[in-house]
């Protein structure tokens, strides 16, 4: 769970850095977008660790699914007296229930997206040398004009936070990673993390409805 978590966290980086693009909504902007899908979608090495990463997040999700069924049956009878704030946080408790809504909001980012870029009637445009493109720009901008849309991407990026506000720290711990200097700067790393990367993901949908 440890290593696909953190292979997750570098795709997050790598995917926000490309969405990132995504702010510049001028036609230049938009081609560039564009072309970029297009590379990540035809390029054999980028196919590759897609690969990769689809299976990373069947195995995380599977593997986790199973840690939370072991746990349960480890205590089947409640303790009399349970205080679990005490020594640990809400959502680290509930890791499987984040997982679960950050599953169900990949499926659905995927087949609007992904799915439409590899399968889908998408509008067309041209590229710099006048070649056909897919028009994903189009799609994404259509998707972020409806507010509901726009308001479910925030609140998910939220379930995402909390979700890596644990992981990324719990990772590290799991690989037996802990060192009286470094742990305190994992922790730190941890929280940066996985506070900026959702607010900039958030930031996406919510610009794109404002300058739309
Ligand atoms: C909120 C901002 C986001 C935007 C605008 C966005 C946009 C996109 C787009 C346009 C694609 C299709 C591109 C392609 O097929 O190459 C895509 C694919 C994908 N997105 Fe996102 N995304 C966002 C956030 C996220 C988050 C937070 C996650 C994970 C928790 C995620 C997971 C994925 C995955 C797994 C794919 C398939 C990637 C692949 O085939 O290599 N996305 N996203």
């Amino acid at each position: 769970m440890a290593l696909t978590g953190l292979f997750l966290s570098v795709f997050l980086i790598t995917h926000l850095a490309g969405n990132l693009q995504l702010l510049d909504m001028s036609p230049e902007g938009q081609q560039k977008f564009n072309e970029y899908a297009r590379f990540m979608t035809t390029f054999p090495l980028v196919k590759l660790v897609s690969y990769v990463l689809y299976f990373s997040i069947l195995f995380h999700a599977f593997d986790g699914f199973l840690l939370a069924i072991q746990n349960r049956k480890a205590r089947p009878v409640k303790y009399a007296y349970e205080k679990p704030g005490a020594n640990s946080t809400w959502y680290a408790r509930q890791m499987a229930l984040l997982g679960t809504l950050i599953l169900v909001f990949i499926v659905m980012h995927m087949k609007h997206f992904w799915y439409e870029m590899h399968f889908g009637e998408l509008p067309m445009t041209v590229d710099k040398s006048g070649e056909p493109l897919k028009d994903l720009y189009t799609v994404v901008a259509a998707a972020f004009t409806q507010l509901w849309y726009v308001a479910l991407y925030v609140v998910m990026m939220g379930v995402l936070a909390f979700h890596l506000l644990h992981g990324f720290q719990s990772a590290f711990q799991s690989l037996g990673l802990n060192h009286p200097r470094y742990t305190p700067i994992i922790k730190n790393v941890g929280v940066f993390f996985a506070v900026v990367v959702p607010i900039f993901f958030a930031l996406i949908p919510v610009w794109m409805f404002i300058n739309r």
